[in-house]
């Protein structure tokens, strides 16, 4: 049996992806998350303390930490997914973005490295993203992996510093690590602070869905899954030094996917007094905004046989249907961390057609 360490496997992206490594049945899959206000172990309950799957509670800045946990367990394998990922409270509170994203990639990668020295065959993913490039006129081409690198908020540049120190520990050192840069997920168990999910709650709680600016800024959606598929094969078919971008297919603004959701989230609790597109705010725009982000997945097509399998509405309509299904589990989480959280956040104002209280919606 492989070792197989899930950093941030309490997370969104961890979560499905510990699901569907765990469907292989060729791994034991530790994961090791810090369990901050993102990581939430319903997302794998059933999953934990089974044969193969178990979980430790400590942060990847704790070397201490990471040394015993690398002794105690030897793992052979390491997928990073743990970090602070939002970009609204990296604009607040940019700190615990710099402490996570660049010194805990920093300890992680300088723990496998000692530890795996001599070995051979061991593989560290490093899950990074598309804003790392930072934002894409309307008329130009995707991002491709020789893109140059152009980070514009702390937590793109967070990430972005995180690349650079795993693509410095491979030229340096000889480390077997890969970096995956993926675009905007969407799926369950996603926390409910992201335009998707937030949308989709608030649609079927009648609050406020604020949506920043005109609306008109683009995101590459692509299905939790087909990210995690994309993450398997990079492990077990990707070059050693390589990076491998995985984008959606799915461009959409804003606007157009909110307006979506309100119309589903409709249909779904068959309204017929209630239209969900009434509750739709346009606020002040989020500082320094990427207008656009698009990815290509030429390189992931070629050498991992990888394209996106899932299409944007269906998929987004499968989300809804998911949320309703579980909306207790998001209600559980706003109850519990929300309110502190938004109390802080800053506080957009209204721009338009709206007197509705000024704030992000909750
Ligand atoms: P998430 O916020 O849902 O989960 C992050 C997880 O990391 C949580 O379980 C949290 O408890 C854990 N964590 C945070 N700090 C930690 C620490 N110091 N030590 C150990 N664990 C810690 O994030 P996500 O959306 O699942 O994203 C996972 C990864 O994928 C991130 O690295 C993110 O940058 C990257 N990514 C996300 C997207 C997206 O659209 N969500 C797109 C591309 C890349
Ligand atoms: P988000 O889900 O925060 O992901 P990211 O900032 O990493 O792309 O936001 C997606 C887009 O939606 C982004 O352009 C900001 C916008 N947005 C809103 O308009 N309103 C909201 O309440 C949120 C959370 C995001």
């Amino acid at each position: 049996m492989i070792n197989c360490l899930v950093t941030g496997g309490a997370g969104f992206i961890g979560a499905n992806l510990v699901r569907k490594l765990n469907q292989r049945n060729d791994r034991k899959i530790i994961i090791l998350d810090a369990l901050t206000y993102a990581g939430n172990v319903e997302r794998i309950g059933d999953l934990i303390e089974t044969r193969r799957v178990s979980l430790i509670k400590g942060s990847i800045t704790d070397r201490q930490f990471l040394k015993d946990s690398f002794r105690r367990y030897q793992f052979d394998e390491v997928i990073h997914l743990a970090a602070e990922s939002h970009v609204d409270r990296s604009i607040l509170a940019p700190q615990t973005f710099i402490e996570t994203n660049v010194m805990g990639t920093f300890q992680l990668l300088e723990t496998a490295r000692v530890y795996w020295k001599g070995c051979q065959n061991n593989r560290f993913i490093h899950v990074s993203t598309d804003e790392v490039f930072g934002s894409l006129p309307l008329d130009s081409p995707p991002f491709d992996e020789t893109s140059p690198y152009d980070p514009k908020s702390p937590y793109s540049a967070s990430k972005a510093s995180s690349d650079h120190l795993v693509r410095s520990w491979v030229n340096t050192y000889d480390f077997p690590a890969i970096i995956t840069n993926c675009s905007n997920n969407y799926g369950p168990w996603q926390y409910p602070e992201k335009l998707i999910p937030l949308t989709i709650c608030n649609a079927i709680d009648q609050l406020p869905i604020f949506v920043y600016g005109r609306g008109n800024q683009i995101r590459d959606w692509i299905h939790v899954d087909d990210h995690c598929e994309a993450i398997i094969l990079a492990l077990t078919k990707g070059n050693v030094g390589e990076s491998y971008l995985f984008g959606g297919n799915s461009e959409r603004t804003n606007l157009d996917v909110v307006e979506k959701i309100c119309d589903e989230v409709d249909r779904l609790l068959c309204r017929r007094e209630f239209c969900s597109k009434k509750l739709i705010k346009m606020v002040k725009d989020r500082p320094g905004h990427d207008f656009r982000y698009a990815l290509s997945n030429k390189r992931a097509a070629k050498t991992l046989r990888w394209t996106p399998r899932f299409d944007f509405e269906k998929g987004l309509k499968e989300t809804i249907a998911w949320y309703l299904r579980n909306k207790r589990w998001c209600d559980r989480l706003r109850d519990r961390q929300y309110q502190d959280y938004f109390k802080k956040q800053y506080r957009p104002r209204v721009i338009t057609g709206s007197t509705a209280r000024e704030g992000i919606a909750l």
